[in-house]
């Protein structure tokens, strides 16, 4: 029901390498590199993140020529943004002149497909016609920088899209296979109720490598075996495809046994790191700009992350 009209992206300035990393942290640019693909990534410094998403959605607006006052619905996926309330959409609302309908999301590294979904069942029955989706984290403010085996793989930044009703997409699924230990980022504010009896949870992040990597490659390899099916495509049929940026080895791994060929699976990770919801937006606008989609082209976005989510969304590139 909907096609892609426009991309947009902003990233902080601030790139920091994985030698940098070892200037504070018993680590290596080998062993961060070898393990998972990352070199860099971009940490917010003097930058807020609502800087950044409003920066990203006004440039979706741009690339799609559309103006925020006909924009009928926003959508934000995060994890957390700069307030509880406004939420990132209501801010991005402001700053675009629109009145539309605006919320926040929060399905992981999954949020950027279940915002599509979302939007897509919007236009489906007739609420909107033009859906702004934009995706901004600061996992730099959620991890734990004295934890090498978690700081190092993640990143911040903001991507955003505007959806149209028309030819576009043509199928998604979305899943949650709920596991509340293998990965978890506690709220670490409000803590201080004279009533609160259960005290305060372990203030960082925690995650389960391990059991997440067998996580990921299984709910990876399945996602798209039934986003393809529902489709009436087989995963050969897919022109690009737009894995979520976790680890270059989780992603090779889900996708070994369809036989895809190297060069139609996009990676921004080397330089970027995992920016949860953000990953899939950002390697979209890079590509998009770079004019490696032509019309006609099957785009296939898969992703799995903290709940624990996973999804995939196949859609045509529409965009003149
Ligand atoms: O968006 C969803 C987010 N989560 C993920 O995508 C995570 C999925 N999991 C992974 O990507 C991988 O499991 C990791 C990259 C996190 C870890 O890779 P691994 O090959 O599973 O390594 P490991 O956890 O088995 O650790 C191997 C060793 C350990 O040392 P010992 O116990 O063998 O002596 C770690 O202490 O590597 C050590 N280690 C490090 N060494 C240097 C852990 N982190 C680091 C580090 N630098 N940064």
């Amino acid at each position: 029901m909907f096609y892609i009209a426009g991309t947009g992206s902003a990233l902080p300035e601030k790139v920091v390498s994985n030698d940098d990393l070892a200037q504070f942290l018993d680590t290596s640019d080998e062993w961060i590199y070898t393990r998972t693909g990352i070199h860099r990534r971009h940490v917010l410094t003097h930058e807020r993140l609502d800087d950044l998403a409003i920066l990203s959605a006004k440039r979706a607006l741009e690339d799609a020529h559309t103006e925020g006052k006909d924009v009928d619905l926003i959508l934000c996926a995060t994890m957390r943004g700069d307030t509880y309330t406004p939420s990132l959409a209501c801010t991005v609302a402001e700053a675009i002149g629109s009145h539309a309908p605006a919320f926040d999301l929060n399905a992981a590294c999954v949020g950027v497909l279940y915002a599509m979904e979302i939007a897509d069942s919007f236009i489906g029955t007739g609420k909107a016609n033009t859906v702004l989706i934009v995706s901004a984290e600061a996992m730099s403010k959620l991890v734990d920088w004295t934890d090498r085996s978690t700081c190092v793989l993640f990143g911040d930044g903001s991507g955003a899209m505007v959806v149209k009703r028309g030819e576009g997409r043509l199928a998604g699924v979305l899943t949650s296979d709920p596991d509340t230990k293998s990965i978890r980022m506690p709220n670490i504010e409000g803590m201080n109720s004279p009533y609160n009896q259960i005290g305060q949870e372990k203030l960082a992040m925690y995650m389960d490598g391990g059991e997440v990597y067998k996580f990921a490659v299984n709910a990876m390899g399945h996602r798209i075996e039934e986003v393809c099916a529902r489709a009436n495509l087989s995963p050969a049929d897919i022109d690009w495809y737009l894995p979520h940026q976790a680890n270059v080895r989780i992603i090779t791994a889900s996708l070994k046994k369809y036989k895809i060929d190297k060069d139609k699976v996009l990676l921004n990770i080397s330089e970027c790191g995992n920016m949860s919801a953000t990953s899939v937006m950002v390697l979209l606008d890079e590509y998009a700009k770079k004019g490696t989609f032509k019309k006609g082209d099957k785009l296939l976005f898969v992703a799995f992350g903290g709940g624990l989510t996973s999804g995939a969304v196949i859609i045509n590139w529409n965009k003149e």
